[in-house]
């Protein structure tokens, strides 16, 4: 009921959720929302679901593109895509017919244990597509979680290491092993200890708030170099570590753009040390940033690449991709739902949709021209101390005063939430960042309908 309670029901007026702007295109707020229906939804489900993450009132009815229709009709503007699933949109019209064609030829065959062709093309497809010249083969699963388990079994088998590295602030999945190596909310660990042992965190290069209070035109990559000139001086033998698990724009922590050169220095310091990089593209991938695969924007090969999220479009599957040299032995890991068809089928319509409508370049100029109107609404607004993206993955980070950075948490949750009642969909990151991550395939006038409300609800949330 958290989430009900804290919905007032006073000052709305739907005549004027756009005052002060042009018509809108995409919105159209017919009740203040969570109407009638989404409020019965919402505490049905607090009776019967399971508590997890949930920070938003929307309670979905149908969607298509970028707009979701909710349950008592209002239709919002999608900034979150499902938390970077929908790449391609809601219900692509192509993904739609590909699964659909798949679910009445067949639905399941445990492709782990006997054959079909689905899961070679896509296996071949994502191989081709991973930066390096390296044969490559792929592990199917079904979550982003399951995808990094792959790599952490894949890395301990071949190397006989028994560590794991990884990032403050990293989110790689909420597995007893994936949890062992997120580190973005102490609510994630708290009361699973002992999740798996060995793994070490080191700082990400979070150049905003820079745990060395070094610059990044001038630190050299400090963040990287430490590794090597701390960690493995004092507390971590590096002949131990089997991998190092690294998101190339932190997803969960922030949406935090490290610099080329820090990837770069970790992904020699992995070379040097004989440990295993793995590129988790769960969120960050599929895309998103204007390459198919983010580690792509600082010239990195990585050993391992994980994915899922925006790979099924919304369909369950998740992947890792691997050098062929480290398959595992027959029955060392295997799943029952793992590329199962109508995950493959969508995932094999998702990439064809990325390149028949050029969505990477889509993805580059919309990320820039929504970059520029964050700009323009940090100069109107103090609360927003950082905004920072690589294509359609962009955040703004909340602050109480820009010289002191210190967290605007709750203005953040407000800005969200008066965001909400206008009809846009947003959800926070780290500990004071809103995220934009829209589908790829929006155009400016739906950016700049999002803008303008967002404009609004910043206005709002700064008067309580
Ligand atoms: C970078 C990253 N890795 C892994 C995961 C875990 O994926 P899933 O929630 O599908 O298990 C997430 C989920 O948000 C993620 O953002």
């Amino acid at each position: 009921m958290a989430l009900l309670e804290a919905m007032p029901q006073t000052g709305y007026n739907v005549g004027a959720i756009m005052e002060g702007s042009g018509m809108a295109r995409y919105v159209n707020m017919v009740v203040e929302p969570p109407g009638p229906k989404a409020r019965e939804v919402m505490k049905q489900d607090s009776r019967y679901v399971a508590t997890t993450t949930k920070t938003s009132p929307v309670v979905a009815d149908h969607a298509s593109g970028g707009v979701v229709t909710d349950v008592d009709g209002n239709d919002m503007l999608d900034f979150a895509s499902g938390i970077a699933v929908l790449n391609v949109g809601h219900s692509h019209p192509k993904v739609v017919r590909a699964v659909k064609e798949q679910a009445e030829r067949m639905f399941h065959f445990a492709g782990t244990d006997f054959y079909y062709s689905a899961q070679v093309d896509l296996a071949r497809r994502l191989s081709a597509s991973v930066p390096g010249e390296e044969e490559r083969k792929v592990f199917l699963s079904n979550s982003g979680t399951e995808s990094i388990e792959a790599a952490m079994k894949l890395a301990r088998w071949n190397s006989g290491r028994g560590r794991f590295m990884a990032f403050l602030g990293a989110f790689h999945g909420r597995t007893l092993g994936a949890l062992s190596l997120t580190a973005s909310k102490p609510a994630q660990q708290e009361r699973f200890f002992p999740v798996v042992p060995g793994a070490v965190h080191v700082p990400y290069a979070y150049c905003y708030r820079c745990a060395y209070g070094m610059e990044p035109s001038s630190c050299g990559a400090h963040c990287a170099r430490v590794i090597e000139e701390a960690y493995f001086e004092t507390n971590v033998p590096p002949e131990e570590v089997a991998a190092l698990f690294i998101e190339p724009v932190q997803g969960e922590g922030g949406y935090i753009v490290p610099p080329p050169q820090f990837v770069k220095e970790v992904a020699s310091i992995c070379r040097r040390r004989g440990i295993l990089l793995v590129d988790d593209e769960v969120q960050a991938g599929m895309g998103r940033t204007g390459r198919l695969w983010a580690i792509e924007h600082y010239g990195v090969v990585p050993d391992i690449l994980c994915s899922s999220k925006a790979l099924g479009s919304g369909v369950p599957i998740g992947a890792t991709v691997f050098p062929a040299r480290l398959d595992m032995a027959q029955g060392a890991h295997s799943n029952t739902f793992g590329g199962n068809l109508l995950g493959c089928a969508a995932a094999l319509a998702t990439l064809d949709v990325i390149e028949e409508e050029d969505l990477l370049v889509r993805a580059t100029s919309l990320g820039d021209h929504l970059h520029r109107r964050l700009l323009e609404l940090q100069e109107r607004h103090e609360l927003i101390g950082d905004v920072r993206g690589l294509g359609l993955m962009q955040a703004v980070e909340m602050v109480k005063d820009r010289g002191t950075k210190v967290h605007a948490a709750a203005e953040r949750d407000r800005v969200i939430e008066h965001a909400y009642r206008r009809g846009l969909i947003l959800l926070p990151a780290g500990r004071s960042a809103i995220r934009f991550a829209p589908p790829l395939t929006v155009d400016e006038d739906f950016l700049d309908e999002g803008i303008e409300i967002l404009d609004l609800a910043l206005r709002e949330a700064v008067r309580g």
